[in-house]
């Protein structure tokens, strides 16, 4: 799919992000994960900001929101200022995007990964610009552990990426594992269909 029709097709759904932006189940894997971020904090895929009521205000000292949809970003500004978090935006591919090494002490990614094109070159981006001693997180949607969901989803991807722009059948642990990432922690649900993945960057 071309860049441009991928991003029309997330800007289209910018107002189904803001209606499940509070989904309790979802809500409680964000409150999770986005609790152990701090320092400065880059968001791959920010979208509507739905992460911005769970970041520890104490502990974050600034986040950078990075989307390709600058209808997502409108919205995620919004909600930045809904709940007084000091961010700022950057509407670019992040495949494309050339930041400082080691600048970040957390990246977080929450159900994006299965969005790249070529997710270990941006997982490996990811390595590049989390500082040594700093964290990335992530709350992804993928293959389940079940083999009867798995094959389900490995047959129903091709429609899925169409219809929604995104993956369901990438295994994320493999795929960081993959990458340049060291994983350090992996808590899992709805049949590994849903995962938590807390890493670190190898330096
Ligand atoms: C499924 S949404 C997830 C949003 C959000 N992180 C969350 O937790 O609800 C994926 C988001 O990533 C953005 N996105 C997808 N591919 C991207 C890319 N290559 N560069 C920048 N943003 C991208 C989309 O515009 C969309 O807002």
């Amino acid at each position: 799919m071309k860049q441009e029709k991928l991003i029309e097709k997330y800007t289209k759904q910018v107002t189904v992000y803001e209606k499940n932006r509070d989904h309790p189940t979802i809500t409680s894997w964000r409150k999770r994960i986005i609790k152990d971020a701090y320092g400065t904090v880059l968001e791959a895929g920010v979208s509507v900001g739905a992460n911005f009521p769970y970041y520890d205000k104490d502990k974050v000292t600034e986040i950078t929101g990075v989307d390709f949809s600058s209808e997502m970003i409108k919205s995620a500004i919004k909600s930045a200022q809904q709940h007084h978090i000091n961010a700022t935006f950057i509407t670019q591919d992040i495949n494309s995007l050339q930041l400082a090494p080691n600048f970040y002490d957390t990246i977080v990614s929450t159900l994006t990964l299965c969005s790249y094109p070529n997710p270990i070159e941006t997982l490996n981006q990811f390595n590049t610009w989390c500082r040594k001693d700093g964290s990335v997180l992530f709350l992804e949607h993928g293959l389940s552990t079940n083999p009867l969901l798995s094959l389900t989803q490995k047959i129903v991807d091709p429609i899925y990426k169409r219809i929604s722009g995104c993956h369901c059948n990438r295994n994320m642990v493999k795929l960081i594992e993959e990458s340049q990432l060291q994983i350090e922690k992996v808590e899992r649900f709805w049949s590994g269909i849903a995962i938590l993945i807390w890493a670190k960057p190898t330096k």
